[in-house]
């Protein structure tokens, strides 16, 4: 976002303060390091107290004093919240639930990304702001709405369905292509016009599944047509320079694209303390809760190398109607944003400046409490901006791994439907991602899209596509590409079971990628209750075998696939679980089975894929490693998400960024301590 130093911010509002603390406020901020704000998102009615009457006053007043005092602003668009004049006056722009019931106005994120009403208010209120803020000297970049699809990520408005309808016919033209495409002779769905179809509804049985992943391309759709709506306007009216952004990272959302189309930046907001739980009995600590934030900040990596945190927790998450959480202990909050920074944050900007005194969320804590004195979080906010200054040379480095978790949109948006692919993506995900924590071999994210070629992949030593069900030709082939030219590709259980529309494919497994695999799936179970323990084995290794369960076999004619593993037990003992297959320079392994944390440590030695950090440093498995480079240089972060102390051991003479001393040999780390080492 910065790229050449990290800034630090936080969110404000002063529209929640009187004028008075304004002053002190922004000196305050100063003073620890606080160099931009986040303004106004949920300030429509500031702007437009009623329709077509626009006044600027207010914010006016608030960025001459920014201005005066050098601190620098990201205005919104306001259009998370529609004023009470709006949804009065044109409830078409109100969302509805699965009923079709029209939420009322109250809360937020209640309006529809769909009604044209809506669509028009947001279109002027942008411009109107553009127009004003645009040029002005304190604005450096803008902030569309806020959370597209938090709270809500289904909607089921007529204008929905409308929407829906078009989506549907500029995808399929006629209705008979949409009929093959859903297999409508199932079940008597079929469809003699467009306008006989709405968005899914409450029916007593299962949806048509081809229907409801059309149903969720098109939510992504909506939202990505929305926030371009706003980001051309903003692009034609703001000065060259200020950059566009958008927060959050929520459900059927093609944030690549997104991204994109309409963004120069995508910003992240961080809010570990929600792997504790919301009940009091889940506070207890256990590794790996906190961290998996590193697994949603991978994500936003792959989308955006170098991101901003738009909101990064610093208290306690706190909503009156329904959430309490615990208040990050002394020394968590500078972990939680050191893992930001780790991950390729170079923005990182607190939620919020002070606590609310009033509304939804006003247990929702910020630096500052209610009672407005230095406490121990802005004590920490200073020490931590203070570290910043200390490792601003890492800022635009690259993070390193040799590994890439491919994914799609179209294969996890098919996991909403379809219970198999989900129950299984999820076991291999979460232990993926325990697995390769735990012995520091960091992973990428790549999205496949149309763009994905060979060469994104070939940067990647290993590429694990855990359960690609869905598959084209397209795929396969860059897959292909990848493998031929030396790359080692994973794949799992049901791969290539299904086309992009949804439909089981009438070809033995793995489909299409049976080219590559040199594999044939001649039967596959889940794993039955007296089958549990399921393991196979390749005469030297143990590979666990859990949940879901293919019998393989060297597909006919392939003369480089061979078996390399067999069930130990059940009626399929003695049959192949793993088939390795050489392709040219690379090699494929297909796992009739889920990945699990067991099963991955196994395969990790039959393909030699180590810890990235493994001559550097010893680090327990409660540390996280994280390697990251800027030419020659190399900088390794070390994080303890533990409420004790624990030793790592550094292999080779290292600087230790915050102390400036050369260190070597074991190192501590207290409960929480981040360290930073120059390699
Ligand atoms: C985010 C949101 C903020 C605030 C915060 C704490 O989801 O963008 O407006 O609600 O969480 O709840």
């Amino acid at each position: 976002m910065f790229k050449d130093k990290y800034v630090m911010g936080t969110c404000y509002y002063p529209e929640h303060w009187d004028r008075e603390l304004w002053d002190s406020d922004i000196d305050r901020m100063l003073d620890c390091g606080i160099s931009v704000i986040r303004i106004a998102e949920f300030a429509w009615n500031f702007f437009e107290p009623e329709e077509g009457v626009y006044t600027f006053d207010f914010f006016d007043d608030f960025l001459r004093l920014c201005e005066k005092k050098g601190m620098k602003v990201i205005m919104c668009t306001p259009t998370a919240t529609p004023p009470a004049w709006l949804t009065g006056k044109y409830p078409e722009v109100l969302t509805s639930d699965i009923d079709g019931n029209k939420y009322k106005h109250g809360g937020r994120r209640h309006y529809n990304y769909n009604s044209e009403t809506y669509r028009r208010f947001c279109s002027v209120i942008t411009e109107k702001l553009a127009l004003h803020y645009g040029d002005h000297k304190a604005v450096i970049g803008w902030q569309i709405d806020n959370e597209f699809n938090c709270e809500l990520d289904e909607f089921y408005s007529e204008a929905d369905t409308r929407a829906f309808r078009i989506f549907l016919k500029e995808k399929y033209k006629t209705i008979d292509e949409l009929n093959r495409a859903w297999g409508t002779s199932f079940w008597n769905q079929t469809y003699n016009d467009f306008e006989e179809i709405s968005v899914p509804a409450r029916i007593p049985t299962a949806h048509n599944p081809h229907q409801m992943l059309d149903y969720h391309r098109f939510i992504s759709g909506s939202v990505l047509s929305f926030c371009k709506l706003q980001s051309d306007i903003l692009r034609e009216h703001i000065r060259p320079g200020a950059f566009i952004t958008t927060n959050g990272m929520f459900g059927y959302i093609d944030n690549h694209r997104m991204t994109g189309e309409s963004l120069d930046v995508y910003t992240y907001d961080s809010y570990p303390s929600f792997a504790f739980g919301l009940k009091k009995e889940s506070w207890v600590p256990k590794g790996l809760k906190d961290r998996h934030w590193s697994r949603n900040l991978t994500e936003v990596r792959s989308i955006c190398p170098h991101f901003g945190i738009m909101e990064q927790q610093s208290g306690a998450n706190g909503s009156v109607g329904g959430m309490e959480g615990p208040a990050p202990r002394p020394g968590q909050l500078t972990l939680w944003a050191m893992q930001s920074v780790a991950h390729g944050a170079d923005y990182i900007s607190f939620f919020r400046w002070r606590t609310a005194c009033f509304g939804a969320e006003m247990y929702w804590h910020g630096i500052l409490d209610h009672d407005n004195r230095d406490n121990r979080k802005i004590s920490e906010v200073k020490s931590f901006h203070e570290k910043l200054q200390k490792i601003n040379e890492i800022c635009g480095s690259d993070f390193e791994a040799e590994l890439a978790y491919l994914t799609d949109y179209d294969n996890e948006w098919d996991t909403a439907d379809d219970i198999w692919h989900k129950d299984l993506n999820d076991v291999s995900s979460e232990s993926i991602f325990l697995f390769t924590q735990k012995n520091h071999i960091p992973y990428d994210y790549v999205f496949f899209n149309d763009k994905t070629g060979a060469e994104d992949l070939l940067r990647y030593k290993y590429v694990i596509y855990p359960h690609p069900v869905l598959m084209d030709e397209k795929r396969t082939e860059v897959l292909y590409e990848y493998v031929r030219r030396g790359g080692i590709l994973i794949v799992g259980a049901m791969s290539g079971a299904k086309d992009l529309r949804g439909h089981c494919v009438m070809k033995p497994g793995p489909g299409l990628l049976s080219k590559l695999t040199g594999s044939d799936v001649k039967e596959s179970t889940f794993v039955h209750e007296n089958d549990e323990g399921m393991t196979a084995s390749d005469g030297k290794r143990v590979f666990d075998m859990p949940l879901y369960n293919e019998i393989l076999t060297v597909k006919e004619g392939e003369e480089n696939a061979l078996k390399a593993a067999f069930y130990d037990s059940g009626y399929y003992k003695g049959e192949a679980a793993l088939i390795e297959n050489s392709v040219e320079k690379g090699k494929v392994y297909h796992l009739g089975g889920v990945f699990s944390e067991e099963n991955l440590k196994t395969l990790s030695e039959l393909i030699g894929m180590k810890s990235l950090t493994e001559d550097i440093a010893e680090v327990p498995e409660d540390i996280e490693a994280v390697l990251r480079s800027k030419g020659e240089k190399k900088y390794l972060f070390l994080l303890n998400y533990m409420f004790e102390p624990e030793f790592a051991v550094l292999k080779c003479e290292a600087e230790d960024l915050f102390t400036g001393e050369r260190v070597s040999g074991r190192v501590e780390m207290k409960p929480f301590e981040v360290r930073v080492f120059k390699l």
